[in-house]
């Protein structure tokens, strides 16, 4: 078994298996509204992988450009073009990346950026592709410059330079590579260097879901789950679960845990509440932590503005925590504002927390008028 064979396990499916950065580095592990994938989850989540592009919820856009340039492809005889696949975690990206090996019903590599330490480690996958082959690189933001560059004239060219020897007697012997597919996937499109971008004939964007689509999402988890979901139930995981279907499937599981233990065994509606209050996550999605920021700005800060670093210690919290698991998500649905003089409660704040936003000129509305 070669080392690249290893990739193919389960564990490697997720990115974050294949150099061992979980979540836990990021200072909130436990969460179960990370978007971000869990060491012991990855099994579980592989389970609930659609297959075919027939099964891949919502995403209209990417999965009818996809499905156009795959269609192209085939009926050209032709491995298709590189893809790249951006957007949030949770969002189908390595998902997709095996739909397209899928519906090529081409064999698919998989590596990733962090797990390529050495142009040279580019330079053995490459060399070893077979003709048509998907080669998946996850978190390709991260791959190392020498092995970038060699990716450019790879995907370019169907070319590597192969460096035989060392020093001055080094001679580099060019290799011609049979057609081949990369797909890329990242969270940080804007930290690609444009040219490696450019050499992306398809980028193809995911974005949040909309609540009926992760309702999709979990119903479809279910069957294969072999539980009993109400469409009630569907519901009110899919409005807890941030548009991303990683947080609604990982609900989902937690619910199944509550209505077979402490329920009836049905996911029904008192279950998906019980068990989503249990694990303190609520009708907007919020945790524990999400919501002890909010009320610290609104309680102790009086909606503030504060400084981010104030607020962080004020919830007992890294600045970073803060910064990059917290407020995304409040950002995104308009709890709370970034200003040039700190971080600012929106009314949507005061309202979820069942709090009077305080009137005059320090009360949050009109202070919001100042920015
Ligand atoms: N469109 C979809 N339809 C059904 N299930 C989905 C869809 N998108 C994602 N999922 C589910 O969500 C989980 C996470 O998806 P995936 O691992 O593809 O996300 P990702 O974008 O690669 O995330 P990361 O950036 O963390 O690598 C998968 O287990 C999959 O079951
Ligand atoms: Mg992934």
């Amino acid at each position: 078994m070669s080392l690249h064979d290893e990739e193919f396990d389960e564990q490697g499916f997720d990115g974050q298996g294949v150099d061992g950065q979980g979540v836990d580095g990021d200072g909130r592990p436990e969460s179960l509204t990370s978007p971000e994938s869990l060491p012991p989850e990855r099994t579980a989540e592989a389970a609930l992988r659609p297959k075919r592009l027939s099964e891949f919820v919502g995403q209209q856009v990417v999965r009818d450009q996809l499905s156009l340039v795959l269609d192209a492809a085939a009926a050209r005889g032709r491995a298709p073009e590189h893809m790249l696949l951006s957007g949030p975690p949770g969002l189908g990206k390595t998902t997709l990346a095996m739909i397209i090996a899928a519906e090529l019903s081409a064999p698919l590599r998989i590596t990733s950026g962090p797990a390529i330490q050495h142009a040279g480690d580019l330079a053995a996958i490459l060399s070893s592709l077979d003709e048509g082959e998907v080669l998946f690189i996850d978190e390709i933001h991260r791959l190392a410059r020498p092995a970038e560059e060699m990716l450019y004239i790879a995907m370019e060219d169907f070319r590597v330079d192969v460096v035989v020897g060392k020093g001055v007697g080094a001679t580099s012997i060019p290799l011609d590579l049979p057609p081949f597919t990369v797909v890329g996937a990242t969270t940080r499109a804007g930290l690609l260097p444009a040219p490696l971008r450019d050499r992306f004939g398809f980028i193809g964007h995911l974005d949040f879901y909309a609540p009926h689509e992760l309702e999709e999402v979990v119903r479809r988890s279910a069957v294969r789950l072999e539980v009993d979901l109400e469409e009630r139930a569907a519901v009110e995981i899919a409005s807890r679960s941030r548009g991303t279907p990683r947080i609604a499937n990982r609900l989902l599981r937690r619910v199944r845990d509550w209505a077979q233990v402490r329920g009836s065994g049905t996911l029904d509606l008192p279950a998906a509440q019980e068990a989503l209050r249990v694990y303190e996550v609520d009708q907007r999605g919020l945790d524990r932590l999400d919501r002890a920021v909010l009320a610290a700005l609104c309680g102790r800060f009086a909606g503030g503005p504060v400084g981010l670093s104030t607020l962080a210690v004020a919830v007992g919290e890294e600045t970073e925590t803060v910064e990059t698991m917290v407020e995304p998500y409040l950002v995104r649905e308009g709890f709370l504002l970034r200003t040039p003089r700190g971080r600012a409660a929106a009314p949507a704040a005061w309202e979820h927390l069942g709090l009077e936003p305080p009137a005059g000129p320090e009360g949050a509305a009109p202070m919001l008028g100042r920015f």
